[in-house]
């Protein structure tokens, strides 16, 4: 059996942590930017049918399957899954709760030290007096690495989340949370106050913050039965969520056999959606639509991508503010991108940990070194290989792709082959509220449909990427060497990566299949027919 035996400090500790492992970078960044290129308003609707029909029941099914693998001293989904059926094939299955994580927190480590660096250089006053120009081109310097900073706030971020993780869940992620997410929402609350109230006419801004909110709010129905719209938002879902990757499952396999799962999944759901929708909209498209109107702000997406808005242009218009309340603004807005990042990313950690601690004895504090080490050696080419989409390739598989993949699957299991009665049972067992049965079938029925629909919906534009047919589409219009060098080396680097991020998802297989020897040898058998 495992080694280990720790438990959470504390209920608000738990809720605090899982939903800190929700509330992320996606809130913030992902989440306005997926509605501005999705219509606005009409993003709105598939998302929030997609967070009922596929959100939260899949915050049932992962909660409560953590806690039942965490009885039978599983932390990982490879022996989660395997302890729910008697089929070896789910361990495999469950590789995917320890990829996804790893990959994730490859590239998502770096986009959190850029947080850090940015509250530093907010609070140096790096921003003051530069034009819109010089701050979105100190932007492009430090992605293109033209100094050591971005490499040292890298690594302080990297050390700070495998310290943390070394003092373990309720010495470490949980006081984080506990810090982190309140601060967080502080912060939330005060800049969206803020991107609500701008005036037009005051502090340069042309438009009230008010349009921002009408562009978000309106729905326009003429788009709304367009499939990417709906893949946009079941993308978002799952991503803002953390469900299909493995983390929620563990934090929850470390809960008391009889604790609740029910409300704590609730809670931890809920207040992501509300820092999410209410906060995550109420900061970027309100202050961005103040000064450049809805059309301005859509062209600076498309121009300039998804991070655009929150690094290259905000530090600039925080600077419209006056000094004092630039670099308020500056640390409020980095600060708690940096708390919902290293929240988030914590989670991601936990999963390789809890296996190596359950299959190979290794200690909490080596296990957390090794995780550190791995996100180093995994995140260099995001780092380094920045420009030639590296990261984006990093986010698509692992933070976009496989979410699904593994949600898809383990809905199966869990409707289908543990059974929805016993399922059921798992959910509501404990459970401080009453469930309403109608989710029963919705687990059953409509969320495997859904998310195969899903996956179905996504085979073309899955073959696209795996072309790179939008590239060749560039390359063929190119006339300049270097944009035809650049695109070349971008189609290099980016199947360069897909073949790494292969050979990671099969040398977890690999342990995977040790661990499984080892426990036959030892007469460990684990799943529930044994
Ligand atoms: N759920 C995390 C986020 O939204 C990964 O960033």
């Amino acid at each position: 059996m495992s080694s280990q035996h720790e438990n959470w400090g504390s209920r608000v500790g738990l809720v605090l942590a899982m939903a800190g492992n929700a509330v992320g970078l996606g809130n913030f960044l992902r989440f306005p930017v997926q509605a501005i290129q999705n219509g606005g308003g009409t993003f709105i609707i598939p998302y929030l049918v997609c967070f009922l029909l596929m959100g939260i029941p899949l915050l049932f099914v992962e909660w409560s399957m953590g806690r039942f693998g965490g009885r039978r001293g599983h932390h990982s989904t490879p022996f989660i899954l395997d302890s729910m059926s008697k089929f070896a094939f789910w361990k495999y299955i469950g590789v995917f709760g320890i990829f996804t994580n790893l990959a994730v927190a490859a590239y998502y480590c770096y986009l959190e030290s850029w947080a850090l660096g940015y509250v530093w250089n907010s609070i140096a006053g790096m921003f003051s007096g530069m034009s819109s120009d010089q701050v979105a081109g100190f932007f492009s310097d430090y992605t293109s690495l033209n100094s050591a900073e971005p490499i040292i706030f890298w690594v302080i971020c990297l050390a700070l989340n495998t310290w943390i993780l070394s003092r373990g869940l309720s010495g470490g992620v949980e006081k984080v949370a506990k810090v982190g997410m309140p601060l967080l929402i502080a912060f939330g609350v005060i800049l969206a106050i803020r991107g609500i109230t701008l005036k037009a006419g005051h502090d340069g801004a042309i438009f009230s913050g008010t349009a921002g909110l009408n562009f978000l709010w309106t729905p326009n129905f003429s788009t709304i039965w367009e499939p990417k719209v709906w893949l946009a938002a079941a993308g978002q879902i799952f991503f803002t969520l953390s469900v299909g990757m493995g983390s929620i499952q563990c934090y929850a396999s470390y809960l008391r056999s009889k604790d609740d799962v029910a409300l704590n999944a609730m809670s931890a759901g809920w207040m992501n959606e509300f820092v999410e929708v209410v906060l995550g909209g109420a900061i970027v498209i309100p202050i961005t639509v103040g000064y450049f109107g809805v059309d301005g702000m859509i062209e600076l997406v498309n121009k300039a991508g998804g991070l655009g808005l929150g690094f290259r242009t905000l530090p600039y218009l925080f600077q419209q503010w006056g000094p004092i309340l630039a670099v308020l603004a500056g640390v409020m807005w980095f600060g708690l991108l940096f708390f919902a990042g290293i929240t988030s990313s914590l989670a991601m950690g936990t999963p390789i940990m809890g296996f190596l601690r359950d299959e190979f004895g290794w200690k909490r504090e080596s296990s957390a070194w090794l995780f550190g080490a791995l996100i180093l050696i995994l995140g260099l080419p995001t780092v380094v290989f920045f420009n030639y989409g590296v990261f984006d390739e990093y986010d698509y598989w692992a933070g976009t792709v496989s979410l699904v993949v593994f949600a898809l699957f383990e809905t199966i299991l869990f409707a289908w082959v543990f059974g929805i009665n016993r399922g059921w049972k798992e959910i509501t067992m404990g459970a401080d509220i009453k469930v309403p049965v109608l989710f029963k079938y919705v687990i059953k029925f409509v969320t495997p449909v859904i998310l195969g629909a899903v996956f179905i919906g996504s085979l073309p534009s899955i073959m696209d990427t795996i072309n790179n047919t939008a590239i060749h589409e560039q390359l063929a219009a190119a006339t300049d060497e270097t944009t035809i060098s650049t695109l070349k080396k971008t189609i290099f680097f980016k199947n360069i990566s897909r073949f790494a991020l292969l050979a990671m998802w099969f040398s977890i297989a690999v342990a995977v299949a040790i661990a499984y020897r080892k426990r036959m040898r030892e007469g460990r058998f684990t799943n529930i027919e044994a």
